[in-house]
């Protein structure tokens, strides 16, 4: 069943000067995705993606087309999500149990029984000794799981995650790629994810869309019929690196196969 419409949705930011010309980010951007589906968003840089979260978490107006999320029309600031940035964003200030709790106490709803679950999420991903520590206390990866539980403290039926391990190391994304899943499976939560990593995206997807460049168009919608759960040996096999070919094509990574005369 349809979770997510996005019809036709076109963004245009004003010129920052008045002899420049309006910036066209999104031009009749449409797609559609299901309860607890994991849909990635690849395309070039500056192409719109962010523009497209923000614009689906009702953090910024379109210019036109339809939102919808759960059979509501998205027209101002959705109540129930939760965004993941590329940076941690983490106040340095305060313990990291605190940091995952904030959302709770901007909802009014930091009783224990969202100190117990945030409790069980730090344990989920592995931070159960660092309940007091401070975020400079923690590598980079440990930062970001932390935003990842303070994203779903408030068990939002939306995540939406803008580049979130784009400045981890291989190995450390490779580790967050699966704990990632496992959380969706626990949490059953329908994720938006924003990468420029073919592989990831193939590897935690449902669905990849592949956006045109700038003003963005889904120009290619790549099914990921690939058995959950992952593991990283499936990086590996044929059926995965065929993905991986069909998204490099309709990124102009390489050109297509028919145009190449390749297989
Ligand atoms: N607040 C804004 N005011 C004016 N122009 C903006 C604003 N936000 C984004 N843009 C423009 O919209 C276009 C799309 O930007 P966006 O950040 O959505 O791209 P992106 O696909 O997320 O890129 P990247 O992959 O580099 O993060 C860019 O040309 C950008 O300059
Ligand atoms: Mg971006």
């Amino acid at each position: 069943m349809t979770f997510g419409s996005i019809r036709s949705v076109r963004k245009t930011f004003p010129p920052q000067e008045a002899y420049r010309e309006p910036v066209v980010a999104l031009d009749d951007a449409s797609f559609e995705f299901a309860r607890g589906e994991l849909v990635s968003f690849l395309g070039p840089s500056g192409c719109g993606k962010t523009t497209l979260l923000r614009v689906i978490a009702g953090l910024i107006p379109k210019t036109s087309g339809t939102v919808s999320i759960d059979g509501r029309e998205v027209n101002e600031p959705l109540g129930n999500y939760g965004f993941v940035f590329q940076a941690p964003s983490l106040m340095h200030w305060r313990s990291v149990l605190d940091n995952v709790l904030f959302p709770m106490e901007i909802l009014r709803k930091n009783d224990a029984a969202a100190r117990k679950r945030a409790v069980e999420f730090l344990d989920l991903v592995g931070l159960s000794s660092f309940l007091s520590a401070r975020p400079h206390q923690l590598s980079g990866g440990m930062q970001q799981r932390v935003a990842l539980c303070r994203a779903l403290i408030h068990q939002p039926a939306l995540l939406l995650m803008d580049e979130p391990f784009g400045a981890l190391d291989e190995f450390t994304r490779l580790e967050m790629n699966d704990l990632l899943l496992r959380i969706r499976k626990e949490t059953g939560a329908t994720v938006l994810f924003v990468t420029h990593s073919i592989s990831e995206a193939i590897y935690l997807s449902d669905k990849v869309l592949v956006f045109s460049r700038r003003p963005a168009r889904v120009a290619k919608e790549i099914l990921v019929d690939l058995p959950y759960p992952r593991a990283q040996q499936l990086r590996f096999h044929e059926d995965f690196t065929a993905l991986e070919r069909v998204a490099s094509e309709a990124l102009g990574v390489i050109p297509a196969a028919s145009a190449s005369g390749a297989q």
